[in-house]
């Protein structure tokens, strides 16, 4: 059995802490090189899967065009978010994402099954939360290599999917904004700028 020590448990912590949702005004002009993005990539591809089967699928998207026509998106959906958050200036001022600064984007699908899932009898989500445990794997991966990333959610998914000609098979669970970076906030941002507080673990954690 391969067993960690305590510096390793330690780096795992502060890897884990040193995670920050990476928005446009922090990525650099900095090309990943391809065998770093596949160490992305493999640890993503190294999740955990409900009835083991890895409902995840990648597109790597570098072309400036298809990147415009998802920002067009992206401003679409956020000036009717603005209009929901309208009482609280706070919000105008956020930048959200970081389609076309970020070395890359990625979006990351769900594949629906084509036959039974072991596990996936009654909960039928479960493959999709497969899915953002890989998200996970990737985005932690990524922080080790210096690499930022940025989860965009203010998009429509039929509109992404049509951008990017995806099938009906597919489910878009997460659009990823990746690349290097001048910083990481030492705190979540919204945290800092007092939008949300952290929740403490007695806060989130119940015993029975
Ligand atoms: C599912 C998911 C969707 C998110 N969508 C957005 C988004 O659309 N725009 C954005 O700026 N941040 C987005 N975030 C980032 C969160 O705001 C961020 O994780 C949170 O504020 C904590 O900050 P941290 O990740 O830097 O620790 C998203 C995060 C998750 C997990």
């Amino acid at each position: 059995m391969k067993s960690f020590n305590k510096y390793e448990q330690q780096i795992l912590k502060q890897i884990i802490s040193a995670r920050r949702d990476v928005r446009g005004n922090h990525f650099i002009q900095k090309e990943i090189p391809k065998e770093i993005l596949e160490e992305l990539l493999s640890s993503a591809n190294n999740a955990p899967s409900v009835g083991f089967s890895q409902p995840w699928r990648f597109v790597i998207i570098q072309s400036k065009e298809i990147r415009g026509e998802i920002y067009t998106e992206f401003e679409k959906q956020n000036t009717k978010a603005k209009k929901i958050f309208s009482s609280n200036e706070q919000y105008c001022k956020l930048k959200l994402e970081g389609i076309k600064e970020a070395s890359l984007n990625i979006a990351v699908l769900y594949q629906k099954p084509k036959k039974e899932i072991l596990g996936q009898t009654i909960q039928k989500k479960m493959g999709e939360y497969s899915v953002v445990c890989a998200i996970q794997n990737f985005w932690l991966t990524a922080r080790a290599y210096d690499i930022g990333v940025g989860w965009v959610s203010i998009l429509n998914p039929k509109k992404v999917k049509k951008i990017l000609d995806i099938s009906k098979e597919y489910k878009l669970v997460g659009y990823l904004c990746v690349g290097y970076v001048d910083e990481f906030l030492s705190a979540p941002e919204l945290e800092t700028i007092g939008w949300e507080e952290k929740k403490s673990l007695e806060k989130v954690v119940r015993w029975v």
